[in-house]
């Protein structure tokens, strides 16, 4: 039995890689604060694997608690997804961010250091590439031209792991993602921001189910076709498996190249407006929107090149955003359905 340490196991893209582990034959087990998630999404992934998963309430900031995760259990990898990640948060508290998200990074090295785990999987973010105006974006581009501490923390990341496995016996795959959406198709598990919602398809369901009045859609005087800004948007459930084929690598692995960097995306382009559309065609209801300025930070286009991740990966992205939409619709139904019967 291969045993895989995921931190973060209860957020939105650790939650559904979780699941495809087990699903896959790994013994997981996961660490979390649920700093932004919910302690029910453990029974929810136990519902959807049948069996029950091992867990520990650990916050990574914390270098003594995080170390007793490793001295009391055995791990072969691990998947790191805890951190911060509201791009508008940071920018009003980076040192909240460098805190949290360096630091628990740094405990975690430290840690598979002292007790031999050599195999990482890294959540970085297409952030990372900031301000490149060139798409498709490939992983050979320069990265660090960010626009947020969020930004800026995920890049330092990347650079101290790559000085870390350069330096050591450390393998690391870091992951660029793209714009993840969609859920489950159990509608269990899925993305469920607390407070009003940053991100565009968390928005639109929650205007979708009467939450919210009504989604901004920020310019539509862009340089692209319709106007509206452009992004890869990728299926959940297709990012989780792109984790399970970068765990399945690094164990394969006599690799020479310790640190390696590879996207995560469609590498399609879709605009804002198009993203309404489908929501509509999806679910057979309207989204109710004006067009409003321009957010600020925000990139005209952004998709991904994909070669990479094809030929080291064997991945490639299966799920179209009709069936992400269609997903991410019957999980909010189904968590309205939950809360109003708490009520
Ligand atoms: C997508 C498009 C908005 C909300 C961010 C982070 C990135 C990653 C994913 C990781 C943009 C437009 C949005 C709304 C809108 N995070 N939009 N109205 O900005 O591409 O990426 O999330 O953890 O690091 O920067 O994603 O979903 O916020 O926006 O018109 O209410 O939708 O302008 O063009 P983004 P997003």
């Amino acid at each position: 039995m291969v045993n895989i340490l995921i931190t973060g196991g209860t957020g939105y893209i650790g939650s559904h890689t979780a699941v495809l582990l087990c699903e896959a034959g790994y013994n997981v087990h996961i660490a979390d604060n649920f700093a932004n998630s919910d302690p029910g999404v453990l029974n929810r992934i136990e519902q959807i694997i049948g069996k029950s998963i091992h867990f520990s309430e650990v916050d990574l900031t914390s270098s003594e608690d995080l170390d007793l995760v490793f001295k009391n259990n055995t791990f072969d990898a691990v998947i790191h997804f805890a951190g911060l990640k509201s791009v508008g948060e940071s920018i009003k508290e980076p040192l909240k961010y460098y805190n949290n998200n360096i630091s628990s990074t740094m405990n975690l090295l430290n840690s598979m250091h002292k007790h031999n785990v050599d195999k990482l999987v890294f959540s970085s973010s297409a952030t990372v590439y900031g301000e490149c105006k060139i798409v498709p974006l490939e992983e050979t581009f320069p990265i660090g031209q960010t626009t947020n501490p969020y930004a800026t923390s995920k890049f330092m990341q990347e650079l101290i792991l790559r000085d870390v496995a350069f330096a050591s016996n450390l393998n690391v795959v870091t992951l660029r993602y793209f714009n993840p959406i969609g859920a489950h198709t159990s509608g269990l598990i899925g993305e469920n921001p607390k407070g009003i919602p940053n991100n565009l398809c968390p928005y639109i369901t929650q205007v979708l189910s009467g939450k919210l009045e009504m989604l901004s859609v920020f310019g539509d005087d862009y340089e692209t076709d319709d106007g509206s800004a452009i992004r890869d948007y990728i299926h959940v459930v297709d990012l989780a498996n792109g984790h399970l084929k970068a765990i399945e690598k690094l164990l394969q692995t006599n690799s020479s190249t310790s640190y390696n960097a590879i996207n995560l995306g469609r590498g399609i382009g879709v605009s804002v407006l198009e993203m309404i559309k489908t929501f509509e065609n999806a679910t057979g209801r309207k989204v109710p929107y004006r067009v409003t300025s321009r957010r600020q930070g925000d990139l005209p286009v952004s998709y991904a090149a994909t070669d990479k991740a094809l030929n080291e990966l064997d991945f490639k992205a299966e799920r179209s955003i009709e069936q992400a939409c269609r997903d991410s619709w019957n999980y909010q139904e189904e968590f309205n359905k939950t809360s109003a019967s708490k009520e």
